[in-house]
C-alpha cells in the first residue's frame, strides 16, 4: 500500500483581481518526506503557502491535509490540525527573549493567548516543551537574549524553532536559508533535518545547494504550476524543468 498522503493539492487555483497567479496547481506530498519546492521569483510559491497555511482562500480546486478538506478554515485551525509555516520575512518579536518566543509559540500551539495564566500546570509543560526546542536549535547560551539582538542566521534558526514549537507534523519553510552565508546554511541544514526528522517537510528554497543536500523530492513550480515533482537527480536531469525554469543549460542546477 502506498503511504497515505499529509498534503494534496487538487487543480489549486488562485487569482488576484484579473491575474491567476497559481493555474492549476496539483502536488502530492507523502508522509515524513522532506519536498523542496524550487522555481523562478513571482512563480507563486509563497502564495501556495498562504493557500496551504489558510492565509488567502483559493479561487478553486482543494487542499487536503492528512486526508481532509480544508476549504473554510481558518490559519490558527489548520495550525490546530498539526500543519505550521514559517514566513519568507523574519517573525519573530524582537523585545522578547529568545525562550520567551519559543514559550508564546507553544502556548499558542496549546490554545491559549489571553488566559494562559489561569493553568500554572500548562505553564509549566509549556516551559519544558520551550526547553526542549531550546536545546534542539541550539540556542541555549542565548535563552535569555531579546530575539532583537541575535544574529541573523541564530534568528533565522529561532524561527524555525518556533514554527516547530507546537509539535506539528507538517512543516512548511518560506526560504529558511535565505540571506544566510555558504557556512551558515550548511549549519541551517542540519538544524532542519534534525527537527524535522520523522516530519513532513515543505520548503521553499533557492539554494540549490540546500536543496539536494535535504530534499526527498523536488516540486518545480513555474508560472502558478507544477511543472515537474520527482527525485532531485530526475529533477536536474529533466530537460522541461531545465527550460523552463532556468532558461539555460544544466549547469545552474548543478550543486
Ligand atoms: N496578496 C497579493 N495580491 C496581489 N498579488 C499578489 C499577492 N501575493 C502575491 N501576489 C503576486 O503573485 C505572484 C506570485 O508571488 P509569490 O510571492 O507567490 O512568488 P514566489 O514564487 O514566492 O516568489 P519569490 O521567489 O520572489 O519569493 C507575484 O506576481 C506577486 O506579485
Ligand atoms: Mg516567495
Amino acid at each position: 500500500m502506498s503511504v497515505p498522503l499529509a498534503i494534496e493539492l487538487r487543480d489549486l487555483r488562485k487569482s488576484f483581481g484579473k491575474t491567476e497567479i497559481i493555474r492549476g496547481a496539483n502536488l502530492k506530498v507523502p508522509h515524513g518526506q522532506r519536498f523542496a519546492i524550487i522555481g523562478p521569483n513571482g512563480a507563486g510559491k509563497s502564495t501556495l503557502f498562504n493557500l496551504i497555511s489558510g492565509a488567502f482562500a483559493p479561487t478553486s480546486g482543494e487542499i487536503l491535509l492528512n486526508g481532509h478538506n480544508l476549504a473554510g478554515l481558518r490559519p490558527f485551525e489548520i495550525n490546530r490540525r498539526g500543519l505550521s509555516r514559517s514566513f519568507q520575512i523574519t517573525n519573530i518579536f524582537h523585545r522578547l527573549s529568545v525562550f520567551e518566543n519559543l514559550r508564546c509559540a507553544v502556548l499558542y500551539s496549546l490554545g491559549y493567548r489571553y488566559s494562559f495564566w489561569q493553568s500554572l500546570e500548562k505553564l509549566a509543560d509549556a516551559r519544558e516543551r520551550a526547553e526542549n526546542v531550546l536545546e534542539l536549535i541550539g540556542l541555549k547560551r542565548r535563552s535569555e537574549t531579546p530575539a532583537g539582538l541575535l544574529t541573523y542566521a541564530e534568528q533565522r534558526a529561532l524561527e524555525i524553532g518556533i514554527t516547530v514549537a507546537g509539535g506539528a507534523e507538517v512543516i512548511l519553510l518560506d526560504e529558511p536559508t535565505a540571506g544566510m552565508s555558504r557556512s551558515e546554511s550548511d549549519h541551517a541544514v542540519e538544524l532542519i533535518r534534525t527537527v524535522t526528522e520523522g516530519k513532513t517537510l515543505l520548503m521553499v528554497e533557492h539554494d540549490m545547494s540546500v536543496v539536494f543536500g535535504l530534499a526527498d523530492q523536488i516540486a518545480v513550480v513555474v508560472y502558478g504550476e507544477v511543472i515537474a515533482c520527482d527525485t532531485p537527480e530526475r529533477v536536474r536531469a529533466n530537460a522541461k524543468v531545465q527550460e523552463a525554469y532556468l532558461g539555460t543549460p544544466a549547469e545552474a542546477l548543478d550543486e
